[in-house]
């Protein structure tokens, strides 16, 4: 496998362009399956999971163009394919966002149980309660789930749990039902709200994302429609935790600040000083050591789960102690394992991670476990003497688009190592 060599340096400094929102990217993909037309999409990242996520579509019958912008236009007026099959969905949980359009469109589903995650048991009950309510029959059958329904009904569908995959397959599948549906106790995530947008464009009737109650009145087909997909704020707020544990300056390019408020905020309260514009953040420490922070995660607009992994490393290069504590999964601190590896100060206490900040961490060999806690560990290496050598970067490239060029401009060490070369490459940077 690939690796990843971070040599500790000084502080970043300069200014990176943020790529689309690969959480937005995904759900506004598959709801293509909803259009008897052509979607085409803008700004769409290119990372794996968007890969994994064309070659589904392609298996489903959507007939995908891309071109050298990543501008994608996916024509799923000759879908014929009803089933989601185990050796696809297993790579990418979100492939179960198929469910709810692939039901609408065709009256069947059927899509493998995505299994286990690393970060947790990440049950779909609530997807399927939803479409229960909408009149689907629904069977697990040999890991696969079995979903039939000739036409979807109109609901008042409550989430036990706000579900942000779970708010945007009921919310698919509703655009094509008969009558009106409510999602309550809805996820308020900005990918629900760009998701929104789109089927909006493709003719549905949405209204109220972005709030804890979406109303969608059915209508009979979705047309063609184009799409920019939005900034990825996880991929901005590590950057700008990368600034700050460095003790440098980072400016984010092409982002939308409002998607952030919950993590600027406790980049302030670290002590940054920062510069928001209409499409850009700065983060600047001027040298300063940052303060540690607590937080705790909760659904948007509260801190997010996604940003967990980055400040408990910022934490552990800052003054002081800060408590995390982790509300949405229940395995997500798998990162501080490999924290600890490089000296890292943390205790964990059930869902509770209490970290005690030092100067610098000490470069060592780590695993990456799960896409942003695999961020979290370049963002270590960066403040750690030596090269950290950081395996299983399959995870980071998931979601970072070109990680290493845009550490690297903004003055970090890093390079990628190719496994084929890393027999060769591995004794200048192991010690003995
Ligand atoms: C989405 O995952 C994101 N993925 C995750 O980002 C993100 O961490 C998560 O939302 C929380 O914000 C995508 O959007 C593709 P949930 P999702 O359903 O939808 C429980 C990343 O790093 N739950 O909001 O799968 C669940 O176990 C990824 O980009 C049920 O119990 O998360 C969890 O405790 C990681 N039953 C909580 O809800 C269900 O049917 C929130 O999960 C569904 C969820």
């Amino acid at each position: 496998m690939d690796k990843i060599v971070v040599q500790g340096a000084g502080p970043l400094d300069g200014e990176v362009k943020i790529s689309g929102a690969k959480n937005s990217a995904l759900p506004i993909l598959i709801s293509s399956l909803l259009v008897d037309g052509t979607l085409t999409l803008s700004n769409v990242p290119h990372l794996q999971d968007i890969t994994t996520t064309m070659g589904l579509l392609s298996h489903l019958g959507v007939q995908m163009q891309i071109d050298e912008n990543m501008h994608i236009a996916a024509d799923s007026s000759a879908v014929d394919q009803i089933r989601a099959p185990y050796e696809l969905v297993k790579t990418m949980r979100a492939s179960i966002l198929v469910l709810g359009p692939l039901l609408a469109r065709m009256g069947h589903a059927e899509v493998s149980l995505p299994g286990g995650c690393a970060i947790g048991s990440r049950p779909v009950n609530l997807h399927i309660k939803g479409l229960e309510a909408m009149g689907a029959k629904v069977i697990i059958e040999d890991g696969y789930i079995k979903a039939t329904c000739k036409r979807l009904q109109g609901a008042r569908m409550f989430m036990d749990i706000v579900s942000v995959t779970g708010t945007e397959n009921l919310m698919m599948a509703a655009s094509l039902a008969q009558g009106v549906s409510v999602i309550e106790n809805a996820a308020r995530e900005p990918e629900i709200v760009d998701l929104a947008n789109c089927l909006n464009a493709m003719g549905a009737k949405v209204s109220g994302a972005g709030t804890d109650e979406i109303t969608i009145e059915g209508v009979d087909s979705l047309h063609s429609a184009s799409h920019r997909v939005i900034a990825d704020r996880i991929e901005t707020g590590t950057y700008l935790v990368a600034g700050a544990a460095t003790r440098g300056r980072v400016k984010a390019l092409n982002t939308e600040p409002k998607y952030l408020e919950a993590v600027l905020n406790k980049l302030e309260e670290a002590g940054c000083d920062l510069d928001v514009g209409d499409d850009y953040i700065e983060v600047n420490m001027h040298g300063r050591q940052p303060k540690a922070v607590s937080l705790r995660t909760a659904p948007h607009p509260a801190f997010p789960t996604d940003m967990q992994a980055q400040f408990v490393t910022m934490n552990a290069l800052s003054q002081g102690t800060g408590t995390v504590v982790e509300t949405i999964f229940e395995n997500r601190f798998m990162h501080v394992h490999e924290l600890q590896r490089m000296g890292a100060e943390i205790q964990l206490e059930g869902n509770t991670a209490v970290v005690t900040g030092r100067e610098r961490l000490q470069a060592a060999p780590v695993m990456a476990t799960d896409l942003r806690a695999s961020a979290s560990l370049v963002i270590a290496g960066l403040m750690a003497d030596g090269p950290t050598i950081i395996d299983r970067i399959y995870h980071i490239d998931r979601g970072y688009e070109c990680i290493e060029e845009k550490f690297a401009g903004l003055g970090a060490n890093i390079k990628r190592i190719p496994s084929h070369l890393w027999e060769r490459e591995k004794s200048r940077y192991l010690s003995n």
